[in-house]
């Protein structure tokens, strides 16, 4: 691996899922554990990179003087945070696993079970991806992840250039012990030269250190 090109490089990292409230008590969430952004972060960090990682609601903590860990609950939240970070980072890696959907208002105080049934309306996130896909410049690159459960390496061609990655990292759900909560993943990778890898089922730390080799093709001075 280029090591020397990571080192003093700074990259944004987003982990883990996001909640969205509903009531003071309740929100929609997701499975993720955010186990593979933090194993990304790690690996990044252990290569001298100055890592901005920006996780939504996990289990997981990081101690390493070149993480700056920034802690957000919702899609809107992780989305200001990217925002603000990414000008001034040379590329970000998009691990988190953003809900697409929030309820269109927040009930105040906790919702009675009176009703036999329940709607809740739901209105569009932010794409943070597309957003920072918009942003990005020549000098940056971004990384993209993908799961899915269908179709899927055309889901993923479609995602990439939907979102003007650099690659796209795709995990099958289909895949024993690969995506959400497992500590292993098997994983695709897609560049937008088309050129597209598969790799064997490995611990996510290993699967990190694949995703970050990757990375040193894309880095522009
Ligand atoms: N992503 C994001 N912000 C969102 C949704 C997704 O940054 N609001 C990022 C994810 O972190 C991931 C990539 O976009 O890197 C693809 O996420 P995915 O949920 O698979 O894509 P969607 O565009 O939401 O497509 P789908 O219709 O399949 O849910």
């Amino acid at each position: 691996m280029q090591k020397e090109k990571l080192s003093n490089q700074t990259i944004l990292v987003t982990a883990g899922p996001t909640y969205e409230n509903i009531d003071p008590v309740r929100f929609i969430g997701n499975y993720s554990s955010g186990k593979m952004g933090f194993a990304i972060a790690s690996s990044l960090a252990s290569y001298g990179v100055n890592v901005i990682l920006v996780a939504g609601p996990t289990a997981l903590s990081i101690n390493h003087p070149l993480v700056k860990c920034i802690n957000v609950v919702s899609a809107d939240e992780m989305f200001q945070q990217c925002i603000q970070f990414f000008p001034k980072c040379n590329g970000a890696i998009l691990s988190a696993a953003v809900a697409d959907y929030k309820p269109k208002q927040i009930n105040e105080t906790k919702i009675k079970s009176n009703a036999e049934t329940l709607t809740i309306e739901l209105v569009r996130n932010p794409d943070i991806a597309k957003e920072l896909g918009i942003l990005k410049t020549e000098k940056q690159f971004l990384v993209g992840f993908a799961l899915e459960t269908d179709n899927e390496l055309k889901n993923a061609q479609e995602k990439l250039v939907k979102k003007n990655f650099d690659f796209i990292v795709l995990n099958s759900l289909k895949e024993e012990g690969s995506g959400f909560k497992h500590n292993t993943n098997k994983i695709t990778i897609i560049d937008k030269y088309n050129n597209i890898e598969k790799f064997e089922l490995k611990s996510k730390i290993d699967v990190a250190e694949d995703i970050v080799k990757k990375i040193t093709d894309f880095i522009h001075y």
